[in-house]
């Protein structure tokens, strides 16, 4: 099976725990609407081909992994659009949950998310505890205080921005999350795992600031421009648009000598390549560098 075919069928399953029954429909709906169709899900991704390159030996318990944590990170987006937050109208090219449902039900559906995808790890722990376990401690890590995105988020409520732990909580917490997760899906230990999550993390980011600055909203299905009318500090202001994509290539170049030894370490460097070529569209770098 392809692997995003893999990914969004455990998403599906993950989503249909928390629907049926007597629960109320807005609600349910608003769950799948949240999650699906996704959007790039490099977080599954990167977590199921570590798993891969690790032997997978419990693949079921490598799906309900990678559906925890991209329905953690599909809570955050819903979150974040919030007009608390971003007020942004648009997400993956169409409405944002609370303009589609409601301010109430877009704060609710987050919550469920973020709640569900532990209960999903929970009831994958029949398949073994030990690592059900571990998968659970690394996902609430990476997610709340004082870490994970939670703190990334608290970051933009700071009078002074710890730059490094806001980037690192807000965006790296989630690809470290992807890779330790997949590593101990796998039966292998978390640690060793840490720098290559760290270092996709880091590029994502820079990658990410190059497409706020870079493209438009047709491209990206979100408001662009972001950064600068929230006057966030970013790779694009801070190193200029050449040096941003320099920056870039150094930290995937050494994302690649990051990786442990494992069965299938040249797939993994592989992966790293091509996810790379597709961070930042190059008809924009083309056109503006
Ligand atoms: C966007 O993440 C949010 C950030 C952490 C900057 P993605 O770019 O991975 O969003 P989707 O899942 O592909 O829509
Ligand atoms: C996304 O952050 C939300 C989290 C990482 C929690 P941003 O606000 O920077 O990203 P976009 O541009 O809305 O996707
Ligand atoms: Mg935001
Ligand atoms: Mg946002």
């Amino acid at each position: 099976m392809a692997l995003h075919t893999r990914i969004d069928t455990a998403i599906e399953r993950a989503i249909a725990m928390g629907q049926g029954g007597s629960a109320p429909t807005r609600l349910s709906s608003a769950l799948h609407y949240a999650c699906t169709p996704g959007g790039a899900r490099i977080r599954p991704t990167i977590l199921m081909t570590v798993a891969l390159a690790c032997g997978d030996d419990q693949p079921r318990l490598t799906d309900a992994a990678a559906a925890a944590l991209e329905m953690i990170h599909c809570a955050s987006l819903v979150h974040d659009d919030l007009p608390c937050f971003d007020n942004a109208e648009t997400r993956r090219g169409k409405p944002s949950v609370h303009r589609a449902y409601s301010e109430p039900l877009a704060v609710l559906t987050g919550d469920s998310l973020i709640i569900n995808s532990f209960a999903v790890l929970a009831s994958a722990s029949v398949l073994a505890p030990d690592r059900a376990l571990q998968l659970i401690s690394i996902l609430a890590r990476q997610t709340g205080m004082p870490h994970g995105i939670c703190a990334g988020q608290g970051w933009e409520s700071e009078e002074q921005i710890d730059l490094s732990a806001y980037h690192q909580s807000k965006t790296g917490a989630l690809f470290i999350a992807a890779t330790q997760m997949g590593a101990v899906a796998a039966g292998q230990e978390a640690e060793p795992w840490f720098e290559l999550g760290a270092r996709i993390g880091e590029a994502f980011q820079v990658a990410d600031d190059l497409r706020d600055a870079l493209c438009d909203e047709a491209e990206l299905g979100k408001p662009v421009g972001q950064d600068d009318l929230h006057g966030r500090p970013n790779a694009v202001t801070e190193l200029g648009l050449n040096g941003a994509v320099g920056r870039l290539n150094d930290i995937l170049s050494g994302a690649i000598a990051s990786i442990p030894a494992c069965p299938g370490e040249a797939g993994l460097a592989q992966m790293v390549r091509m996810y790379a070529e597709k961070l930042v569209p190059a008809a924009a770098l083309k056109a503006r560098v």
